[in-house]
């Protein structure tokens, strides 16, 4: 069973916002989309962009590089040049908290 640990409150993320976090030294960004938190990989694969510096419009998140975009409820890389998926992770929300799966 995976091993969920506190990441933010949040209160930190508002409705259409991001957040940067880590977890292990992994960078992981926050998005919240539609009432609903999702996790990714922070690092853009296309290359070494923060995804936390970037924007997300309803589920769309954009890299603030190159403007590569990607579903930020899966990952799926939606807009060149981004063409590899960002690596997702679980996400719970409990007591005002947020909590990403470690990754295993
Ligand atoms: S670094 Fe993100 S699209 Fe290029």
């Amino acid at each position: 069973m995976a091993d969920f640990v506190r990441v933010a409150s949040l209160g930190e993320l508002p409705v259409g916002g991001l957040l940067g976090v880590e977890l292990d030294g992994q960078k992981i960004v926050l998005a919240h989309v539609d009432g609903a938190v999702y996790a990714l990989e922070g690092i853009c694969s296309h290359q070494e962009a923060l995804l936390a510096e970037g924007s997300l419009y309803e589920e769309c998140l954009m890299c603030p590089v190159h403007g590569g975009e990607f579903d930020a409820r899966t990952g799926e890389a939606i807009t060149l040049p981004a063409m590899d998926p960002l690596r997702r992770f679980e996400v719970r929300v409990e007591d005002g908290d947020i909590l990403v799966a470690r990754p295993g």
